[in-house]
């Protein structure tokens, strides 16, 4: 019986472990910004479309088309930075993803979008699960919403970028500020 027992608890245990490596797993596709834009984009709860579209993230793509860009790809060889792995790495969302994780709406032309600190938002999109996560009822974890911090913002902002002159976290993410209102 003992034996049983442990038997079973074992193998609970195991499945339990399963489930939770499943749901790790799990694979959140990527909206695209336009996806997003349908509720952030009213200005009694911060227009954060707005802001984003403002900052230069939104404009991250259209950049490796630009006459300095060309200048950068031209040194390093590479013909076409708005094709080039070395440079679309950083000015676009989900680069290197498998393409069945893009959702039709998504385009790259959106350069770094919600999605690119928020991570991918077919899990949390919903007016229903995105209340419950504003309100602390749910993790955002669970269903793919990343917490943007300093370490994600230097996947990107590094040594790597030959652009790159040094990141301030505080002073950088004060330019990139899109809170919504009245503050929570
Ligand atoms: C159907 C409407 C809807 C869509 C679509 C939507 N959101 Fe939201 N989101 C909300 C609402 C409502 C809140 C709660 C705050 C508020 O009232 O604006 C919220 C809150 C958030 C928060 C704050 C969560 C927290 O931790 O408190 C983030 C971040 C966010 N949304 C990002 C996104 C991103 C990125 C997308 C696109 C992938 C998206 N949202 C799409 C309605 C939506
Ligand atoms: C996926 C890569 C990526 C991530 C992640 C990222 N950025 Fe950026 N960021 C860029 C790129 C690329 C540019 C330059 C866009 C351009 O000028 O076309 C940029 C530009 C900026 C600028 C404007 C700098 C200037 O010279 O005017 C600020 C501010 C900024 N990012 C803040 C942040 C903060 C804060 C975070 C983290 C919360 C962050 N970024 C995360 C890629 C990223
Ligand atoms: C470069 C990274 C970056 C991009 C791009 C970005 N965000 Fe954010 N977002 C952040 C950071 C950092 C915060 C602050 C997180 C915190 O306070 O914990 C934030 C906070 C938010 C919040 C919550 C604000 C609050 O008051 O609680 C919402 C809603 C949101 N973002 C929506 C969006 C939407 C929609 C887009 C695209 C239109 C977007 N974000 C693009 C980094 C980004
Ligand atoms: C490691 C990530 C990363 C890579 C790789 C990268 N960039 Fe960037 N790029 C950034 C970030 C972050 C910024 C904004 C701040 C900075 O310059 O570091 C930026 C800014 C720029 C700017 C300046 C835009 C402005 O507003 O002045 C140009 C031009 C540019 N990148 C071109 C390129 C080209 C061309 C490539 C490929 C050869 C490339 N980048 C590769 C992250 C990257």
């Amino acid at each position: 019986m003992k034996r049983l027992f442990t038997v079973l608890f074992v193998a609970g245990l195991a499945l339990g472990l399963l489930s939770a490596g499943m749901q790790g797993d799990k694979e959140f596709s990527y909206t695209g910004v336009a996806k997003c834009k349908m509720c952030h984009s009213k200005d009694k709860t911060g227009n954060q479309y707005a802001i984003w579209q403002k900052d230069k993230h939104s404009k991250a793509y259209e950049t490796l088309a630009s006459e300095e860009s060309k200048k950068i790809a031209k040194e390093k060889g590479i013909a076409d930075a708005q094709k080039a792995p070395e440079c679309l790495k950083c000015h676009v969302t989900a680069y290197g993803v498998d393409a069945k994780l893009l959702d039709k709406k998504f385009k790259i032309e959106d350069g770094v979008g919600c999605e690119s600190c928020h991570g991918p938002g077919s899990g949390y999109y919903s007016n229903k699960v995105m209340k419950d996560i504003y309100a602390g009822k749910l993790d955002g974890a669970t269903v793919g919403l990343i917490e943007p911090d300093e370490k994600l913002c230097v996947t990107c902002h590094n040594a790597e970028s030959p652009t790159f002159k040094g990141f301030d976290y505080k002073k950088f993410s004060a330019q990139i500020a899109h809170p919504v209102k009245p503050l929570k």
